[in-house]
This record gives structure tokens, sequence and C-alpha cells, in this order.
């Protein structure tokens, strides 16, 4: 007998618990997870998870990107599925939420689904998708993005890491290459749960986010080339410092965001010096800088700045300065329909809700450009995240699971 009244909950202690044991796998080194993507931690993480979906009566499929499907039949066979999901891939220091909740908690979604015995219309399709976090393999969400056509399937397999290991090579290792084409599958809608990642949930005292937009981002390599020279012997104005140059254009990315104030935002993220010896004046440094903002003349306008600002320290100090894109989408609005079904869900049930931009970036954003789409978001301890101390509350999930829950069920349609 069907039980799809406004009563109906989540397992949360099960949501936990499956929380809990993903965690165990690719542990970091301060509690949180060192689980990257395609590494042989990601390739045990998803092997618990497709146990998991096997268990839950989910049939599996795999696309060559390595993006994972496990759907739920629907009574319907000409009604598309509606997709729920986000990654399992961490940060290289990456906390035990940031991606996990939004799969670990589509699955409870469907758990309860068949504890309660609810039929949907629509089938429903828990996904993991391959490297959201790109920070292995630059750019973030980058399956999805080949899913949503942003990327070629060549362009994300020939992506390599700080080793120079190829993206399509480490994918093929660790066994996830499926047989079926990126991008083939129709969706009625996708909806993505995910932790907020910021500090505005928590500080409203909300425990939902119903996520009306995302900020737009650009990520750039900047390569500057000087001269390696020892540190002792050579004169000051003999030097041709590259890492002098990134410290100048670290300090210039921190003052156009904050010229921008708000809605921007803007660091250097990762840096490799060469040759990297403690008597070497670095003479060669990539480095990538990561702006966003949910304006898109923001957006557009501190690019152009920090490439002005590159292009003119390098100048300054005799540097050479390439600059490659590597990252970007422009700031996204999600479907006004799904929204106010989150929102409805959230009211419905009696959790406390505001809207939301999301700060981070998220697989959502590139299915948006392909199906109606949606986020709902939980808060998170201190709006830390990309760290191993992120943090949320057992009811926090609980909160935003049951919201995934009731809007799905709006959105598959119940049946009986
Ligand atoms: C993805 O985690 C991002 O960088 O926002
Ligand atoms: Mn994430
Ligand atoms: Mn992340």
């Amino acid at each position: 007998m069907a039980a799809t009244g406004d009563n109906l909950r989540i397992n949360s202690e099960r949501l936990w618990q499956s929380l809990e044991d993903m965690a165990k796998i690719g542990p970091g080194v301060a509690g949180g997870n060192n689980r990257q993507t395609l590494t042989d931690a990601d390739g045990e993480g998803r092997h618990l998870f497709a146990g998991w979906c096997k268990a839950a009566g989910l049939t599996m499929g795999v696309d060559s990107m390595g993006n994972m499907f496990a759907t739920r039949a629907g009574t319907d066979p000409d009604a598309l599925p509606v997709y729920m999901g986000s990654h399992l891939d961490t940060q290289p220091t990456g906390g035990k939420y940031d991606g996990v909740l939004g799969v670990l908690g589509a699955l409870e979604v469907v758990r309860t689904l068949n504890d309660m015995g609810v039929r949907t219309k629509h089938p429903i399709v828990v996904t993991n998708w391959t490297n959201e976090e790109g920070a292995r393999f630059a750019p973030a969400m980058l399956a999805s993005g080949v899913f949503a056509g942003i990327h070629t399937e060549d362009y994300a397999k020939s992506r390599k890491d700080l080793d120079g290991k190829l993206f399509g090579e480490e994918l093929q290792r660790i066994g996830w290459v499926g047989d079926e084409a990126v991008g083939a599958r129709k969706m009625h809608a996708m909806l993505e749960l995910h932790i907020e990642q910021g500090p505005i949930l928590e500080a409203e005292g909300k425990s939902i986010g119903v996520v009306t937009h995302g900020q737009g981002l650009w990520w750039l390599e900047i390569t500057l080339t000087g001269k390696d020279a020892h540190t002792g012997s050579t004169p000051m104005n003999m030097r041709v410092n590259a890492g002098l140059g990134m410290a100048r254009i670290t300090e210039r990315v921190h003052q156009i965001a904050m010229s921008h104030q708000p809605n921007a935002v803007g660091a250097v993220g990762q840096v490799k010096v060469f040759p990297n010896s403690r008597n070497v004046i670095p003479g060669r440094v990539v480095f990538t800088v990561d702006i966003r903002s949910p304006e898109q003349a923001k957006l557009d306008a501190m690019k152009g700045e920090v490439i002005r600002a590159a292009h003119a320290v390098a100048k300054e100090l005799g540097l050479g300065c390439e600059i490659e894109d590597v990252g970007h989408f422009d700031p996204v609005t999600f479907d006004p329909g799904l929204v106010k079904i989150v929102r409805q869900s959230a009211e419905k049930l009696g959790y406390s809700h505001m809207d939301i931009v999301s700060g981070a970036g998220h697989d959502a954003c590139w299915i948006n450009r392909v199906a109606p789409t949606v986020m709902v978001m939980c808060p998170c301890v201190d709006g830390l995240s990309h760290n191993e101390a992120e943090k949320i509350s057992p009811e926090w999930a609980a909160a935003g699971t049951d919201v995934l829950l009731h809007s799905v069920l709006e959105v598959a349609g119940v049946v009986g």
C-alpha cells in the first residue's frame, strides 16, 4: 500500500550510516577524505555505491565517461526519467559530504520509496557524475560537461593530472569505462541535493536553501617564465623571478575581486613552482586563478582585469606570460517551475527555508543546459567546505533529503 502523504520521511539513520560508510573509503589525513577522481579509492567508492544500488533493486548503466546511472523503473514506459545525484569524488583534503550527500541522499530517497511501496510514473535515476571536483583533472564538472555537450569526450579524456597521467587512461585503469554513449540519455528533470559550502543558511538559521541561481566562473592557468638562477649569488637587479611575478598577480587577483564587491570572489589556488628548490630563484611558475560572480558583467570584467594585470606584472619583471582558459561557465538560472516545487516541498514539510545562490560549481550547472534542473541545499557548519573539517548535522542531511524526496515525487508523479 503506497504511503505518499506529507508525513513521508526518509530514514535519517540509514542515510547517516551510508555517509559514514562511504567516508571510510579514501580517508584523508584529518578526518575527511581524499577520494580524488579516478584513483583506486574512487574505484572502491564506486563499487560500494553500485552494490547499494543493486541491493535497492536498481539497474546500473555506465557511460564512456564513467558516469553512473542507477534506475528505478517507473510505471509509464514512455515517460522520461527524473534524475537525482551529484558526485562521489573529493578534493585532496575534502570533506565527507560535498557531493556525497547528493548521491547518497538520492539513494536514500529510492530506498524510502522501496520501503513504502511507492511507485512513480517516471523512472527515477540516481547518478554519480565523474570528476566533479576538477582537483586532479581540470576543469571541474568535466563529465557532466561532456554529457551536456559543453566539452568533447576527446578533450575530457586528454586532460592530464600533475603527474602527466591522462584522464582517459586512468578511467580505463580503474575499470569504469561504460558502454553507453555520453549524453544519449534524455531527462525529464534533474535534482541535485548539496551542502551549501558557505555560511548563509547557518547564519540565517534556515534548514533549506532553495537554489535559484549559481554563480559563473573562470579558471585561468597562468605560466610565467623567467630564469632559474642561484638565490645567493645572483644580484637582485639581475633576477628574472617568476615566483615574484606570481606573488604580485596573486595580490592583484584579490584586489580585483575586492573592487567588484559584493558578488565577486577570486583567488589563486593551484601553484607549481619550478624547479621548486630552496636555493633556486624560480624560473617558471604555473598557477591557476579562480574568479566567480553571479553577475555576468562582473565576471567578464574581472577576467579582463586579471589578464591585463598578469601581462602588466610580467612586463614589469621581464617575464614571459601565457594564459590558458581551463574552466568556465556562465551564471546559471535554475528552472523556475522546479524551484517552486522545491520551495513548496520545504514549506509543506515545515522546514525553514530561503532562496539562495550557489557559490560553488555543480554538475547541475551543466545539466541545466539540457534539462530542467534545480538544486536543494542544506547548511554546513561555519560554511566550511573543501576542508577535511567540513561538517553537517544528521538533522540537516535529513531535512535536505526529505525535501529532495517530496520534490522528486512531485516531479516524477506518484501512481496509485
Ligand atoms: C567545485 O567544487 C567548485 O569548484 O565549485
Ligand atoms: Mn560538490
Ligand atoms: Mn567540491
